[in-house]
């Protein structure tokens, strides 16, 4: 399995006290905000029974799931059982964690072990992300300007004017959601037709 840092969605869309579904090479994953901000990127699976802990509720500095109510603290570790509320769970109820970062207003995450940073985007405003029911190949057939795989980098026709743009590639299950930056000091609503337009093409050349 390859370690490395992948894009799971852009900090914008991510506000505190907030829980949202992400994803690693095919890992789910719950990445939530506490009330302080502070980031975190978990097995998307409560211990207790499986739930979505992307479905849960952040209380604080905790994300408790949205089944039994099973409470977990910025560790990992269960810190509240509902159903035994006199009970200390024992430290070995815990959620398994990734690393987790925030650059360049990108979520980037990554197995825990990971060393090393994300590829920098230096002079790239975050724009928006959007899903695609195609693959890489179709994006890169419908605009050749575009190069690379898990980072598709490139200058590009926006408003009449060429604009640098970056579509970091998350690869699901049913296609593809790429998180999308510019140029900054772009145009961001021409880059967002710009980027529809780019799926609307990318997905008939895919379905070709
Ligand atoms: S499945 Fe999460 S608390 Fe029961």
């Amino acid at each position: 399995m390859t370690q490395r840092w992948t894009a799971t969605g852009l900090s914008q869309d991510l506000p505190k006290a907030v829980a949202m579904a992400g994803h690693w090479q095919g890992h789910d994953l719950a990445v939530w905000r506490s009330a302080s901000g502070r980031l975190q990127a978990w097995n998307d699976r409560c211990p207790h029974r499986g739930m979505r802990l992307s479905h849960g509720f952040v209380r604080g500095e905790t994300l408790a799931c949205i089944y039994h109510g099973w409470v977990y603290g910025a560790d990992g570790g269960c810190k509240h059982i509902p159903a035994h509320p006199a009970l200390t769970p024992p430290a070995t109820i815990r959620v398994a964690a990734f690393a987790c970062v925030e650059q360049d207003g990108v979520i980037w995450v990554a197995p825990a072990e990971t060393v090393g940073a994300p590829v920098a985007l230096r002079g790239l405003q975050p724009l928006r992300s959007i899903s695609l029911t195609c693959d890489v190949v179709a994006v890169r057939l419908a605009e050749p300007a575009l190069s690379g795989d898990d980072v598709l980098r490139g200058l590009v026709q926006i408003g009449g004017q060429a604009c640098e743009v970056c579509l970091l590639v998350q690869h699901g299950a049913s296609g593809l959601t790429l998180h999308a930056l510019c140029a900054v000091g772009a145009d961001r609503i021409a880059a967002s037709r710009w980027l529809e337009d780019l799926r609307r093409r990318a997905e008939r050349k895919g379905a070709a």
